[in-house]
């Protein structure tokens, strides 16, 4: 089995938009929760996702990167920088397929975005998971992420 974890790159728009959408599934009963037309949430997301593609090559302060195992996409990170004086950067997706879960790939993506951040200079960096997702919520605090905010909601 052959790992690979890149920058994004034009060709992988399909996959980078497959993968989007089903990270937008695996979160599906937080939207439930507030929107009755799930298929709706799933074409603005799918259009936001492609014109942020459409942007990748043009900002700095943006990254992704891609997971392959042998040479199938099977998962994305994707990161940001986003106060240049006090250098903050915030994890904002991370996604694997279900099978591609529990073999290091995880890892591997949030050190690829860990190197570049350091390389821009981020001195902290910041993620949100969802109160449900416990497996997130271990393998952050397993990577030496520590909880300082909690999030509230209410449907109107
Ligand atoms: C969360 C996720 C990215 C983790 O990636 P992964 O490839 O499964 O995790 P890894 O195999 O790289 O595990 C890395 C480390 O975290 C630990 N870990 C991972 N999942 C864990 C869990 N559920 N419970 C406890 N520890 C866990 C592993 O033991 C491993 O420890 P090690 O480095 O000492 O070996 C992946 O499971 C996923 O995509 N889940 C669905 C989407 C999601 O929840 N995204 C994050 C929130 S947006």
């Amino acid at each position: 089995m052959s790992i690979e974890i890149r920058k994004i790159e034009k060709k992988d728009r399909k996959a980078f938009v497959e993968l989007s959408l089903a990270l937008t599934k695996f979160n599906k009963k937080q939207h439930d929760k507030h929107y009755k037309n799930f298929q709706e949430i799933l074409e603005v997301r799918k259009q936001r996702v492609e014109e942020r593609f459409d942007k990748i090559d043009k900002s700095s302060h943006l990254a992704i990167f891609m997971a392959f195992i042998d040479n199938k996409p099977i998962g994305y990170i994707r990161a940001f920088t986003y106060d240049n004086k006090l250098h903050c950067g915030c994890l904002d997706e991370l996604y694997l397929t279900s099978e591609a879960r529990g073999q290091g790939v995880g890892k591997k993506l949030l050190n690829a975005v860990t190197h570049w951040m350091t390389e821009k200079k981020v001195v902290r960096m910041t993620t949100s998971v969802y109160s449900w997702n416990a497996s997130a919520k271990e393998f952050y605090e397993e990577k030496g992420f520590l909880e300082y905010a909690v999030s509230y909601e209410k449907t109107l």
